[in-house]
């Protein structure tokens, strides 16, 4: 294993053009949408990455595309096992890590009075459990190096309430909640910030949901996995040295108003 690629090698030290120069980042759910684009966005500025996803063939071809920048790792983020796994293949393939990304999850739209305790529990074990997980496992890694930046993929439903959301948004809700105490007990060396992005236009967004929401939002369309990715560049990098326990909140508008 190398380090990055030729252009983020000249650059050298972290500066505007490789902000994440010598930096390690595992992202969880890498293998396709959000993910996969925040991956793609950290090699380009100049960091090694961990693809971990459980699609493993769609992992290992994003880690494949990156070239020496990028190793995948198949991660269950339920699973505190094949966390420990993925926190050795670290230590092993880089030997640091300073940035974590929580971003997958699973979604569902149902009323409350139709969703049921099994389902919940299941929701709850990939969006709340995962974070959860993945916070212990890499705390220690991260301190043993220059600390690092935790990055929780929550939601606008993890603010502000919308129908069908009862379930999806109790654990987007949490994990905001835990992140801040996150923020609260592993400070300084460790930073902790919560992504609220809107509906983007990703695999998660259900089918027909586009032209609703894009009519509803005052930006009058869907984001783009990119302009979450530049969020997660933002909070991963010396650029938001100062910033920790807060939520950034991109979401076109959508929760400023009616
Ligand atoms: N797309 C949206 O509109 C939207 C809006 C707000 C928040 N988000 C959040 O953004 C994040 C990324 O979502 P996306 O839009 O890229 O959706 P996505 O469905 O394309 O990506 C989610 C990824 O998580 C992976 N995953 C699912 N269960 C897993 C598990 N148990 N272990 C490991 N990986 C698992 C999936 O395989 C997939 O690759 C999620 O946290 C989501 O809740 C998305």
């Amino acid at each position: 294993m190398t380090g990055g690629t030729e252009a983020t090698r000249a650059a050298g030290a972290p500066g505007p053009l490789a902000p994440l120069a010598g930096k390690v980042a595992l992202i969880t759910g890498s293998a396709r949408g959000q993910g996969e684009v925040t991956a793609r966005r950290f090699v380009a500025a100049g960091a090694q990455v961990m693809i971990t996803d459980i699609l493993a063939g769609e992992g290992a071809k994003v880690a494949a595309s990156l070239g020496d920048a990028a190793v995948f790792q198949e991660l269950d983020v339920r699973d505190e096992t094949a966390w420990a796994a993925a926190v050795a293949a670290l230590r092993a393939s880089f030997g640091r890590l300073d940035v974590l990304v929580n971003n997958a999850a699973i979604h569902w739209i149902r009323p409350l009075l139709e969703d049921n305790a099994a389902d919940l529990d299941r929701l709850l074990a990939v969006n709340l459990r995962g974070p959860f997980l993945g916070i212990q496992a890499c705390v220690p890694l991260m301190l043993e190096g220059d600390g690092g930046s935790i990055i929780n993929i929550s939601s606008i439903a993890g603010v502000k309430a919308f129908r069908g959301h009862g379930v999806y948004g109790a654990a987007k809700w949490a994990l905001r909640g835990m992140s801040k105490v996150a923020a609260l007990e592993l400070a300084p060396r460790i930073r902790v910030n919560c992504i609220l992005p809107g509906a983007i236009d990703s695999p998660m967004l259900p089918p027909g949901a586009a032209e609703r929401v894009s009519a509803g939002t005052p930006m009058g369309r869907l984001g783009r996995s990119d302009e979450i990715a530049e969020g997660a560049l933002y909070l991963a990098s010396a650029a938001s040295s100062y910033t920790t326990g807060t939520d950034l909140v991109i979401d076109g508008g959508s929760t400023t108003g009616p």
